[in-house]
C-alpha cells in the first residue's frame, strides 16, 4: 500500500495540542491496556477539513475537552486530520493513531462504504472507533463490539424541514404557490451521491409535503456535494431553464442553500430588489443550522433550517471516548442505542425561534 501521506493538516489551527496537564491517573478497562494512566489520546479523522458543519463541530470538540480535563481531571490530546476526501489517507491515518497508541479513534468515513480495512486494524490492535457523522451500514458496525457511532436522525430532518414549508402553506398558500397552479414547483440541491444523509434528507422533506396534502412537481435536481459554491453554479443553471418557476429551493445543507441564495443575488438581485422588480424570491430551506446558515435565517433570506446539533455530537463522542477508557459509565441521559448507536435530535429553525438559537450558540462559544 502507499506510503502514508505525512500531511498532517490541521483544523481550525489545531493539531495533536494537549489541552490541559494535570497529574491524576484513571485506569483503563481495555483488556490487555490495564496501566494507571493520566492522558486520554483520541485521534481524530475528518473527510474533509473544509466542510462548515463538521468545522462546527470539532471547534466544539475541543473546546468540550477542554472543559473535561478540568472536571475529569486527566490531560486530553485530540490529534485532528483532514483525510483530504481520500479513503486511503484516511486509512493511513487510522494506522498512525494504531502505531502511537491512541485509546480511541473518531473516524469520519470519507466513504461510508469502505470501513473494512479501518475496523480490521482496529479490532486487531484493540483500539475502539467512534465512527461518526457519515454512517456505515449496519452489518459493518456489528463486526466488533468495541465500535460505535454518533450522528443524527436523518430522515427526521427531512421531515422537519417539510414541516417549515407546509407551516408556511398553511400560514399563506399563496405566497408559496406565487402562480397559482395548486401545485408547488421546486428544485432540490443535494450532498453527496450515496451518503445517507442527502438520500434521507431528499426522499423524506418531499414525503412530509405530499403527506400532507399539498401536490408537488420536481423542475430539477441536482447533486452540489455540499459545497456552496457547487450549489451557486447548480442554481444559476437551474434559473437559466427556469427563472420565474421556480416556487421552493430544497437544499440538503445550509452552505448549499447559501450558494442558491448567492445565485439568486446574482440573477436576480436581493430579495427586495426581486420583489420590486416582480420577480419575487423562491422560498429557500436548508439543513445544520450552522452560524452562516442561522444568519440567513434571521435576516429573512432562508425561510428556515433544521438544526443538527453538532455541539451534542462533539460532546457525546468525547463522553463515550472517555467511558470507554476510564470504565465509568455513561450519564444515565445519554442513550446508547443497541450498545452502540448515539443519536441526536434535530430541531426545527425558522424567524420565530433563530434568536434564540442564536443566542445559545454565543452561550457555547463563550463557554
Ligand atoms: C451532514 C451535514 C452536511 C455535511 C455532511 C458531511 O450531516 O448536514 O452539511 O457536513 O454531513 O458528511
Amino acid at each position: 500500500m502507499k506510503k502514508r501521506a505525512k500531511k498532517m493538516i490541521c483544523m481550525a489551527g489545531i493539531c495533536g495540542v494537549v489541552l490541559c496537564v494535570s497529574g491524576c491517573g484513571i485506569t483503563s478497562n481495555f483488556p490487555g491496556k490495564e496501566k494507571k494512566r493520566a492522558e486520554l489520546k483520541i485521534g481524530i479523522s475528518v473527510y474533509d477539513q473544509y466542510d462548515t458543519f463538521l468545522t462546527e463541530v470539532i471547534s466544539r470538540l475541543q473546546s468540550y475537552a477542554k472543559e473535561k480535563e478540568k472536571d475529569w481531571n486527566i490531560t486530553i490530546t485530540l490529534e485532528i486530520q483532514d483525510a483530504n476526501k481520500s479513503q486511503l489517507v484516511q486509512n493511513d491515518q487510522n494506522d498512525e493513531f494504531i502505531k502511537r497508541n491512541f485509546d480511541v479513534a473518531c473516524i469520519n468515513l470519507v466513504d461510508r462504504t469502505d470501513a473494512s480495512t479501518i475496523i480490521d486494524k482496529a479490532k486487531k490492535a484493540d483500539m475502539p472507533i467512534i465512527f461518526f457523522n457519515r454512517e456505515l451500514v449496519e452489518e459493518e458496525l456489528e463486526r466488533w463490539d468495541k465500535l460505535y457511532y454518533v450522528g443524527a436522525d436523518a430522515f427526521k430532518s427531512g421531515q422537519i424541514q417539510g414541516q417549515i414549508l407546509i407551516e408556511q402553506c398553511e400560514k399563506d398558500f399563496a405566497s408559496v404557490d406565487r402562480n397559482g397552479d395548486g401545485i408547488i414547483q421546486y428544485v432540490m440541491l443535494e450532498g453527496e451521491a450515496g451518503h445517507q444523509d442527502s438520500i434521507v434528507r431528499s426522499m423524506y422533506v418531499i414525503d412530509e409535503i405530499t403527506k400532507a396534502g399539498y401536490k408537488v412537481e420536481k423542475l430539477a435536481d441536482e447533486i452540489a456535494n455540499w459545497s456552496r459554491s457547487q450549489a451557486e453554479t447548480k442554481m444559476t443553471q437551474f434559473l437559466s431553464s427556469y427563472r420565474n418557476e421556480i416556487e421552493v429551493v430544497f437544499a440538503n445543507n445550509d452552505d448549499m442553500a447559501l450558494g442558491a441564495i448567492d445565485a439568486l443575488k446574482k440573477e436576480l438581485g436581493t430579495k427586495r430588489e426581486a420583489k420590486d422588480n416582480g420577480t419575487p424570491w423562491p422560498y429557500v430551506l436548508g439543513i445544520d443550522g450552522t452560524e452562516v446558515g442561522l444568519e440567513a435565517v434571521a435576516n429573512g433570506e432562508m425561510l428556515g433550517t433544521v438544526l443538527n446539533d453538532g455541539k451534542g455530537q462533539a460532546e457525546r463522542m468525547l463522553d463515550l471516548a472517555y467511558s470507554l477508557v476510564s470504565g465509568e459509565s455513561l450519564s444515565e441521559e445519554i442513550e446508547l442505542i443497541d450498545g452502540k448507536y448515539i443519536r441526536l435530535p434535530y430541531q426545527k429553525v425558522t424567524a420565530e425561534n433563530v434568536a434564540k438559537i442564536q443566542w445559545n450558540m454565543q452561550e457555547t462559544i463563550k463557554e
